[in-house]
């Protein structure tokens, strides 16, 4: 007989296959095969076409408030994936997208734009670089890299386009992107002059 708690370990079985550690495992073992690793890519390669229209055919978006994808860490771009998924990060388009994404084709895409080269970008603000620089390394270094080329779960963000950079700050400030995200209480203590300033530096790393 059916049981209602077989409902529910069915319910945390489907919840734990698709969840972010199953994912990276499974990129952590595409990527030590080198066969496997290169039909990876080209699984990605195939599967991204559609997205290249925003994101860019090599990954460096065509619009500014559209994020680069190219260099991103694989793990930071399969978490996304689940938050748009579960509608914890909200995107009209974004979330109906990684609904129709397989596990596979998520693996498959993050390896894929991971290895993509992000180039930097001219600041539309030049006059706040220097400024961003210094608030960078004083706040975001620690958990972003020196570099800003992000590491694991902590995204690379040199190279990001401007507004994206600054419609993403404000929209952690605001609590409006993933409440539980450790980004909201660092964004509640920047001023809209300091998101600029950052965004301004950020755009223009290498
Ligand atoms: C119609 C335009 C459009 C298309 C097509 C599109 N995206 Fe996006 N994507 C966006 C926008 C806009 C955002 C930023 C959403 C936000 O502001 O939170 C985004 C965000 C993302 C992010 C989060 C990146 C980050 O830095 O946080 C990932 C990952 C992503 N998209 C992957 C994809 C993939 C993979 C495809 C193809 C299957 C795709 N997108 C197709 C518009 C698009
Ligand atoms: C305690 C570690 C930590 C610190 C300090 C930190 N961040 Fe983050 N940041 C993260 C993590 C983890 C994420 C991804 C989490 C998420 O999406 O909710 C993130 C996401 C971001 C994003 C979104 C990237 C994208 O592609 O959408 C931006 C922009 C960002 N951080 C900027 C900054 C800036 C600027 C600072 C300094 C003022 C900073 N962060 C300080 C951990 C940190």
């Amino acid at each position: 007989m059916y049981k209602w708690w077989m409902l529910l370990t069915g319910v945390f079985n489907m919840a734990v296959a698709s969840d972010s550690v199953v994912l990276l495992d499974m990129a952590k073992k595409k990527m030590a095969d080198p066969a496997t690793y290169e039909q990876a890519l080209r699984l990605g390669e195939d599967r991204v076409v559609l997205c290249g229209y925003c994101h860019g055919k090599d990954g460096n978006s065509v619009r500014t408030y559209i994020p680069n994808l190219a260099s991103q860490t694989p793990e930071y771009l399969i978490n996304q994936f689940e938050s748009f998924a579960r509608g914890e990060r909200e995107s009209p388009v974004m979330s109906k997208l990684a609904n129709i994404l397989s596990d596979d084709e998520r693996v498959n895409i993050a390896l894929y734009y991971s290895q993509l080269k992000a180039e930097p970008r001219m600041s539309q603000q030049p006059q706040h670089v220097a400024e961003g620089e210094r608030l960078y390394s004083g706040k975001c270094a620690v958990c972003h890299g020196v570099d800003a080329n992000g590491n694991h779960a902590m995204p690379r963000l040199a190279g990001q386009p401007e507004d994206y950079l600054m419609n993403t700050l404000e929209a952690f400030k605001e609590g409006k992107r993933r409440t539980n995200s450790p980004m909201r209480p660092v964004a509640a203590e920047l001023e809209s002059s300091d998101i600029q300033a950052l965004s301004a530096y950020l755009t223009t790393q290498p």
